[in-house]
């Protein structure tokens, strides 16, 4: 089997699918890597240390998409790239279905069998395997540190000859991988921190990282069966509306990563509750991709009102392009040997992994949600 790893092409991507690591693995089961020219070099994985990795260094993009077996990409390929993929090839990457019509209606014709990797179910047997989960362990990490250079504040206390200065207060909203690791992080820099979720399970854990656990009085309990949050009441998010006023007004930098079944993101901070914030107090708006958590939040973009900064920064994995391509790569390379046997890829379609996973196969859209978005445009 050929594997080939282009290189991503969406702009402001530097991660690539693939890193020297996992290849030397991929190789070592007898497959063949074939990774675009320079496709590593915005992750500094340049192309020397493929080569000492056993892969081969491909400069025409033609001959890499149209001579490979299975394809690694990050980024969903453009229907303009997928045109260049052989027929009946497969694909793995991060495609969200649902974002990507185009993409998928694409990959369907051409007779791609395509996995998404956020859509692997989120089971104790697939952590390993789970992007999202290691991509938003940096996004919350990333958000901290962005939190931090945006203050005109310290984070930790200091006793110093010229007086102390008290630690900065940091509030975060969502207690989920990347929000979970918010408050580490912030810790670790000597913030005191505070979080929220509408998961009550959370409270211990944001309490075992050093947070204390704010939340609503109430018998309503956001946790579905998968472990994501659902829609609760609009009695509850009243409540949540005054608590999370209360925190932001008495916080200097407020994350935010609330999602309801990790896609939709509620409107938890008005620009009223912004205005009441203190100058120089940071929103570090984590949902932005989703639309943001804040009503000011421009996905993108840095927008002051009353001295408060509020941050939407997009696609933060791709800040920290190398650690966040291995682990990707690691995550890739856990899935495909999952499935590697006999000297190939089994598409298994009793496997609730490869269920989950896959999107089109043999000219059909499998994904529910984007084959009916697409049905209802006609477009199926
Ligand atoms: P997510 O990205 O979908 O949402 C982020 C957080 O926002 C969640 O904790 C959610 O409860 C919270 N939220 C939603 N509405 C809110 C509101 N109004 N106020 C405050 N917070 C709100 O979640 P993520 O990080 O993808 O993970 C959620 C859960 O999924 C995990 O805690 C875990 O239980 C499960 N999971 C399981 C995995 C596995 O078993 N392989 C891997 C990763 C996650």
């Amino acid at each position: 089997m050929k594997i080939a790893v282009p290189k991503e092409t969406r702009e402001g991507e530097r991660r690539v699918a693939l890193a020297p690591e996992s290849c030397k693995k991929l190789v070592a089961k007898g497959i063949q890597i074939a990774v675009q020219r320079g496709a590593g070099d915005s992750a500094f994985l340049t192309d020397d240390a493929f080569r000492a990795a056993g892969a081969t260094i491909e400069s025409d993009v033609d001959a890499l998409l149209g001579g490979a077996d299975f394809i690694l990409t990050v980024q969903p390929p453009t229907p303009a790239e997928v045109a260049r993929c052989r027929e009946g090839a497969l694909l793995l990457g991060s495609l969200l279905p649902i974002k990507n019509l185009d993409t998928i209606r694409a990959l369907a014709e051409r007779k791609i069998t395509a996995f998404s990797t956020d859509c692997i179910p989120r089971t104790t047997r697939a952590q390993s395997m789970d992007t999202l989960s290691s991509m938003a362990n940096i996004a919350g990490y990333k958000a901290v540190l962005i939190g931090a250079n945006e203050l005109s504040k310290y984070f930790p206390m200091f006793m110093t000859a010229a007086g102390t200065i008290f630690s900065a207060k940091v509030f975060i909203i969502g207690a989920g991988v990347a929000g979970l690791q918010a408050i580490a992080t912030a810790r670790r820099l000597g913030a005191t921190v505070t979080a929220t979720d509408t998961r009550r399970v959370v409270a211990e854990q944001i309490q075992s990282l050093g947070g204390k656990f704010v939340g609503v009085e109430s018998e309503e309990d956001a946790q579905t069966a998968s472990g994501y949050a659902k829609e609760l009441s609009q009695d509850f998010y009243r409540k949540q509306s005054e608590l999370i006023a209360q925190q932001c007004a008495a916080s200097d930098v407020v994350i935010t990563t609330a999602l309801i079944g990790g896609v939709k993101a509620p409107k938890l901070i008005t620009a009223e509750m912004v205005r009441k914030m203190q100058p120089g107090s940071v929103i570090v708006d984590l949902a932005a991709e989703a639309g943001g958590n804040c009503e000011l939040t421009q996905p993108g973009r840095t927008v002051m009102e009353s001295g408060v900064k509020v941050v939407g920064p997009l696609n933060l994995p791709a800040e920290m392009p190398r650690d966040a391509s291995i682990l990707y790569s690691r995550n890739l390379t856990v899935f495909l040997l999952e499935f590697w046997k006999d000297n190939q890829f089994h598409v298994d379609l009793e496997d609730e992994i490869i269920a989950g996973a896959l999107v089109t196969h043999q000219g059909e859209i499998r994904h529910a949600a984007a084959k009916a978005a697409l049905t209802s445009e006609g477009r199926a």
